[in-house]
C-alpha cells in the first residue's frame, strides 16, 4: 500500500499507523503517549499531522495509513498545533529543569525547544501537587511535572501485567496514583521510570547521582540471569551509575527487570577482591618485598615534602596481599609442583564469558590433560511469563557449548569433591562463583564441600574471583579478576544468542580478565606468550568450537547472533 510523507512516496504494510509509516522513512514525528511497546492511547495530541482531504488535523499515532494518502508533517497548520500543544502542557509544569533528573533527556525540554512556542502567555499561578511521591521500592512521583501520557499506567496494565497505576481525579487535578493498598512494587517498575517522556516517574537509585550529559552510554547486556537483555551502561567518572535497557526484539525488546537494573550496585560493595593473595606471605614480610600500594603513590615535588601521598586507586594492600605478578607466580609454582605429582582439576563458571572459558578449557587440556570439567549452577526463584530466568547466570549455554567442543566432560562439584578426598587429585583451579559480582544462596552449597576436601587433602586451591565467596575464604592463592563493566566479552543466553559485553570502567583491582590470567599462567607453564585481547580469543574460539564457527565480533553486531 502507498502514502506520501511531505512529499515522499512510502510503501508500507496494511494496518501500519501514519507515525510508524514515517518512522519507516526516517521522518521523525513528536510524541509523548505512543511507545512501540504498549497500546495506543491517543490522549496527549503532540503527534497531530495534516492528511489531504481531513478537514481537521489528525493524530498520526492512531489513524491508519491508506492507498493513496498524502500526509504532511511540517506543514504550518502543524506547527501551529505543536505550538499550542506545548504551550497548554507548559501552563502546569514546573520550572525544574535545574534540578530535574529528566533534563537532558526530557521529550518536553527537547519539543518545546524543537517545535514549541520559545514563549508562554500564562501570567497566572501555576496549579501545584504533590512532589516527591514514594510509589514503590525504587520509583518517585513528582505529580507537577507528569503530563498525564499514561504510558506508565499502560505498561502496568499490559506489560508487567500487574495494574498497580491509574490516572485519578479531573481536570488540571487530574494525577497517577496507586490503587488504595498497592504500591509499584513489580519486578520491572523501572520501566515506567525508562518510558516517561518527562521528569514525572524517577528511579530512586538514580536521582541526583549524576546530569545525564556527563554518562557515557555504553551497549552491553546484563548479567544478571540468563536472558541476557541488551542494555546501555551509564557510565561516569569511572563507575557504572545506571543500566537502561537497549531494545532488541529478539531479547528483551524495551524492557529489563529490576534486579538486573540495579545488579551494577552490587559492584561497588566492600568484597570486591583488590589485591592477588598468596598463603604463607604475612605482613611486611609479604608487601615488603614487592611494592605496597602508597609507595607507588606519585613522586611529590619538593614544595609537598610532608605531604602524604595520594592514596592508591585500588586501596592500599593488607597483610598476605601482592600483586597479580606475585599471585600468578605463586600459583604456576603450586600448579607446576601438582603436574608432577598426579592431576590438576578445573572448576568453570557459568558467570565467565564465552573467551573466558574457551582459554581455561585450552589450558586444561593442553598444559594439564583434563577431561573433565566441574561447572555449578545458580539458581534462585522460577522463569517468568517475561523476562526473569531462574538461572542467574549469563552464560550457561556458552560454557556448556564450549566445554563440550573442547572435549571435557561436564561433571558435579560433589562428583569432583569425592575425587579429591579419593587423593588423585593434586590441585585444583577453580573460577569463583561471585565473577559478575551477583550473589545466589545456593554457591556455598557447590563451592563449601569442594574448599573443604581440598583444605582436607592438603592441596593447592587457587581461586580466581572477583569478589569475596565461600571458595576465596579458603582458597592457598587468590586471583582478582575484572568483573562486570570492566572487561570485554561475550554471553550465550539460554537461546544460545551469542552478545558482546563491554567495558568502560576503570577497573577496581590489580587484576585481570580471566581469559588473560588463563594465558599468563600457560605462558608461566612453558606456553608460548600468547597475549591476545578478547576479540581474537573469540576468534580463536570460533575457529575450534563448531557451534560457534564463523562468528567474529563483527558479526555479532549490537545485536548479538545464535548459535548452531
Ligand atoms: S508519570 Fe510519566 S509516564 Fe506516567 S502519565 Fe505522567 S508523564 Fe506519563
Ligand atoms: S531479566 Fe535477567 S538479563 Fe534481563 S535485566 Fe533481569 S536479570 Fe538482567
Ligand atoms: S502520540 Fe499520538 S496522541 Fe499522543
Amino acid at each position: 500500500m502507498k502514502l506520501t510523507i511531505n512529499g515522499r512516496e512510502l510503501e508500507v504494510e496494511p494496518g501500519t499507523t501514519v507515525i510508524r509509516a514515517a518512522e519507516k522513512a526516517g521522518i521523525f514525528v513528536p510524541h509523548y503517549c505512543y511507545h512501540a511497546g504498549l497500546s495506543i492511547a491517543g490522549n496527549c495530541r503532540m503527534c497531530l499531522v495534516e492528511i489531504e482531504k481531513m478537514p481537521k488535523l489528525a493524530i498520526a499515532c492512531s489513524t491508519v495509513a491508506a492507498e493513496g494518502m498524502v500526509v504532511r508533517t511540517d506543514s504550518p497548520k502543524v506547527k501551529e498545533a505543536q505550538d499550542a500543544i506545548l504551550e497548554f502542557l507548559l501552563i502546569n509544569h514546573p520550572l525544574d529543569c535545574p534540578i530535574c533528573d529528566q533534563a537532558g533527556e526530557c521529550r518536553l525540554q527537547e519539543f518545546a525547544f524543537q517545535f514549541g512556542p520559545a514563549r508562554s502567555r500564562f501570567l497566572e499561578e501555576k496549579n501545584h501537587g504533590p512532589k516527591s511521591v514514594d510509589l514503590g521500592r525504587h520509583i518517585v512521583f513528582d505529580s507537577e511535572r507528569c503530563i498525564l501520557c499514561s504510558r506508565c499506567v499502560r505498561f502496568c496494565q499490559e506489560v508487567s501485567k500487574t495494574g498497580e497505576l491509574v490516572i485519578s481525579h479531573r481536570g488540571d487535578h487530574a494525577t497517577i496514583e496507586t490503587y488504595p493498598g498497592m504500591r509499584l512494587d513489580n519486578p520491572y517498575s523501572g520501566n515506567t521510570a525508562d518510558i516517561c517522556p518527562v521528569g514525572a516517574l524517577t528511579l530512586k537509585e538514580f536521582r541526583f547521582q549524576q546530569r545525564v550529559w556527563f554518562l557515557k552510554d555504553t551497549p552491553s547486556v546484563c548479567a544478571g540471569c540468563a536472558r541476557g537483555c541488551n542494555v546501555l551502561s551509564g557510565i561516569s567518572k569511572g563507575r557504572i551509575l545506571r543500566l537502561t535497557p537497549r531494545e532488541n526484539q529478539d531479547v528483551n525488546r524495551w524492557w529489563m527487570c529490576d534486579e538486573g537494573r540495579l545488579s551494577y550496585t552490587k559492584l561497588y560493595g566492600p568484597s570486591r577482591i583488590r589485591w592477588a593473595r598468596v598463603e604463607g606471605l604475612t605482613g611486611a614480610g609479604a608487601a615488603g618485598s614487592l611494592p605496597t600500594a602508597s609507595e607507588e603513590g606519585p613522586v611529590l615535588p619538593k614544595m609537598n615534602e610532608g605531604v602524604p601521598p595520594a592514596p592508591h586507586p585500588i586501596g592500599a594492600m593488607r597483610p598476605g596481599e601482592t600483586v597479580m605478578a606475585a599471585g600468578l607466580e605463586a600459583a604456576a609454582k603450586a600448579l607446576e609442583a601438582a603436574r608432577t605429582a598426579g592431576r590438576v582439576e578445573f572448576v568453570f563458571s557459568p558467570r565467565a564469558t564465552n573467551e573466558d572459558i574457551y582459554a581455561l578449557g585450552k589450558l586444561a587440556k593442553e598444559l594439564f590433560g583434563a577431561d573433565r570439567a566441574a561447572l555449578p549452577s545458580f539458581e534462585r526463584g522460577e522463569d517468568d511469563f517475561l523476562l526473569i530466568r531462574k538461572d542467574k547466570s549469563p552464560n550457561r549455554a556458552g560454557a556448556l557449548a564450549i566445554l563440550g567442543g573442547l572435549g571435557l566432560a561436564v561433571e558435579t562439584g560433589a562428583e569432583l569433591a569425592g575425587r579429591i578426598a579419593s587423593g588423585a587429585v593434586k590441585a585444583v583451579v577453580a573460577l569463583g562463583p561471585n565473577l559478575m559480582g551477583l550473589e545466589t544462596a545456593d554457591q556455598a552449597e557447590f563451592f563449601e564441600p569442594l574448599a573443604v576436601a581440598a583444605q582436607a587433602a592438603g592441596i593447592p586451591l587457587v581461586a580466581i574471583d572477583a569478589f569475596e565467596s565461600p571458595l576465596t575464604a579458603r582458597a592457598r592463592i587468590v586471583l582478582p579478576a575484572l568483573t562486570y563493566g570492566e572487561l570485554e566479552g561475550t554471553f550465550t543466553n539460554f537461546e544460545g544468542r551469542v552478545q558482546r559485553v563491554r567495558s568502560g570502567v576503570a577497573p577496581g583491582a590489580d587484576g585481570l580478565p580471566v581469559y588473560r590470567i588463563a594465558q599468563e599462567l600457560a605462558r608461566r607453564l612453558g606456553q608460548p606468550p600468547a597475549r591476545t585481547g578478547a576479540q581474537e580469543t573469540f576468534s580463536a574460539l570460533a575457529a575450534e568450537v563448531p557451534a560457534f564457527g564463523g562468528l567474529t565480533y563483527a558479526k555479532l553486531g549490537g545485536k548479538g547472533a545464535v548459535i548452531a
